[in-house]
C-alpha cells in the first residue's frame, strides 16, 4: 500500500490527525495495535481546552460534545477548610468543557468510515523504516501476514509505549523526565458530582480531585504511594478518604456508590526532543507526558496535531517545504509551557514524602498568595484554559 501519511496509533492524537488530513484531501492511514473496543475501554481524563473543542467543531464532530459536554467557568483549590475558586471565565473570557477523552475518541472513531479515514486495527509488530529518507515505510502484521505501507511521512501517535519515539537515534535526541513519588488512584461511579465544578485538594493526608463525566457520573482521585495496590482500596475506603481530603463543604455533597472503574496510574513529567526526525513526526504522548494535575495530556495532543496537520498541509497542498522542519520547535514551545504548569500545580497541591516544614510553608504561602491576588489567579486561569496556539 502507498499513502501520503502513515499514522501510528488510533488514540485521540492519531484519529484527530487522520480526520484533519482527510478534511484537506490528504491520503493517510492509521495503524492501531489494539481493537477499537480496547481503545475505547481505556478510562482517561476529561477536561477539554477551547482549542480541542474548536478542532472537533472544525471537523463537524462536536454534536455530542455540545449536547453532553459540561461547560466549566471555574474550578477550585481546596486547602483544608479553605476553598479558593479560580474564576477562569471571568479572568480569561474562556472556559473548559468536561467531556471524557473516551467520548472524544469514540466520536472520532465513529466518523472515520464515512470520512474515508482508514484505520487498521489489530496491526501487530508495527515497525518504522528509512525514517531519515524521503521514502519511509512501515511494516506490520495483520492476520499473521506481514504488510508494508510506503508513505512520504510517518506520524507517531502511538503513546508513551509505542515504537515511534524509539525509532529516533539517541544521538539525535534528548529526554527530560521527572517521576513523581506517588500515583493517582481514580474511581468512576454513577453518582452525581459533589459540586458543579472541579475541586483540587491539598490535605495533610494527601491530594484529592473531585471531577465528573456528567450530572450523574463522577470521577474522583486520591494520590497514593507507589507501593499501593488497588486491592488495598475498597470503595468505602476511597469514599472515606475523599470526604476527609476534599474538606467538609465538598464532603457534604458526596454521594457514595459502587465504583464502575478504579485504577492507580503513576505520574511523570516527560519530554522527548526533537518531535521530528527526518520524515517522522511525533504527536501526543509519544513525545511527552504530563502529570494529570493540569488536565493537559489530551489538549497537548490536540495542539501537536494542529501544528502537524498545518505543516503537512503546507507541504502537500502548497509545496511549502519549510513548514515540516518548523514543526518540532512550534509544538515544543507549547509543550514546555504546559509541562511547567502541570509540574507547578502538582508541586502546589501534593505532599511530597521528601518535603519538610519549609516546603509545606511554601505551599501555604503560595495558596495564601493565590487566594489574595487576581494576578496569581489569572496566571493559573490562563494556563488552565490553555495558552494560545
Ligand atoms: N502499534 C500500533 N499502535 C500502537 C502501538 C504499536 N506498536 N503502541 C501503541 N499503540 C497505540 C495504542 O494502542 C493507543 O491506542 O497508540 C495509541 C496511543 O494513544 P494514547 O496513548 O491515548 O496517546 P495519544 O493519542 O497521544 O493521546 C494522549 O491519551 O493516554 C492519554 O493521558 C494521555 O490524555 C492523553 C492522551
Ligand atoms: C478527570 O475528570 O479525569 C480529570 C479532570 C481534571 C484533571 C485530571 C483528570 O486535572
Amino acid at each position: 500500500m502507498r499513502t501520503q501519511v502513515a499514522i501510528i496509533g488510533a488514540g485521540p492524537a492519531g484519529l484527530l490527525l487522520g480526520h484533519l488530513l482527510r478534511a484537506e484531501g490528504i491520503d493517510c492511514v492509521v495503524l492501531e495495535r489494539q481493537t477499537g473496543d480496547y481503545v475505547l475501554g481505556r478510562i482517561r481524563a476529561g477536561v477539554l481546552e477551547q482549542i480541542t473543542v474548536d478542532l472537533m467543531a472544525r471537523l463537524g464532530l462536536d454534536q455530542r460534545l455540545k449536547a453532553e459536554g459540561l461547560v466549566e467557568n471555574g474550578f477550585n483549590l481546596a486547602d483544608g477548610e479553605r476553598l479558593i475558586r479560580i474564576d477562569i471565565k471571568g479572568l480569561t473570557g474562556k472556559n473548559v468543557v468536561v467531556y471524557g477523552q473516551t467520548e472524544v475518541t469514540r466520536d472520532l472513531m465513529d466518523a472515520a468510515p464515512a470520512r474515508g479515514l482508514e484505520v487498521i486495527y489489530q496491526a501487530g509488530d508495527v515497525a518504522l523504516h528509512d525514517i531519515e529518507s524521503d521514502a519511509p515505510y512501515v511494516t506490520y502484521t495483520s492476520d499473521g501476514v506481514e504488510k508494508r505501507i510506503d508513505a512520504r511521512f510517518i506520524v507517531g501517535c502511538d503513546g508513551y509505549h509505542g515504537p515511534s519515539r524509539k525509532a529516533i537515534p539517541a544521538s539525535a535526541s534528548q529526554e527530560f523526565e521527572r517521576v513523581y513519588p506517588f500515583g493517582w488512584l481514580g474511581i468512576l461511579a454513577d453518582v452525581p458530582p459533589c459540586m458543579n465544578e472541579l475541586i483540587y485538594a491539598n490535605h495533610e493526608r494527601g491530594f484529592a480531585l473531585a471531577s465528573m463525566r456528567s450530572h450523574t457520573r463522577s470521577r474522583y482521585y486520591v494520590d497514593v504511594p507507589l507501593t499501593e495496590t488497588i486491592e488495598n482500596w475498597s470503595d468505602d475506603r476511597i469514599w472515606d478518604e475523599l470526604a476527609i481530603r476534599l474538606g467538609p463543604d465538598a464532603a457534604a455533597g458526596i454521594t457514595r456508590g459502587p465504583s464502575i472503574e478504579k485504577s492507580i496510574a503513576p505520574l511523570r513529567s516527560y519530554v522527548f526532543a526533537p518531535m521530528r526526525h527526518g520524515s517522522l513526526l511525533l504527536c501526543g504522548d509519544a513525545a511527552h507526558i504530563v502529570p494529570p494535575t493540569g488536565a493537559k495530556g489530551l489538549n497537548l495532543a490536540a495542539s501537536d496535531v494542529h501544528y502537524a496537520a498545518e505543516a503537512l498541509t503546507s507541504f502537500f497542498k502548497r509545496g511549502d517545504h519549510d513548514a515540516i522542519p518548523g514543526y518540532s520547535a512550534k509544538a515544543l514551545a507549547r509543550v514546555w509551557k504546559a509541562e511547567r504548569f502541570s509540574w507547578s500545580l502538582t508541586k502546589l497541591m501534593h505532599r511530597f514524602p521528601e518535603d519538610g516544614p519549609f516546603e509545606r510553608a511554601m505551599q501555604v504561602a503560595e495558596l495564601d498568595y493565590v487566594a489574595s491576588s487576581v494576578a496569581a489567579q489569572t496566571s493559573i486561569a490562563e494556563n488552565y484554559v490553555g495558552l494560545p496556539i
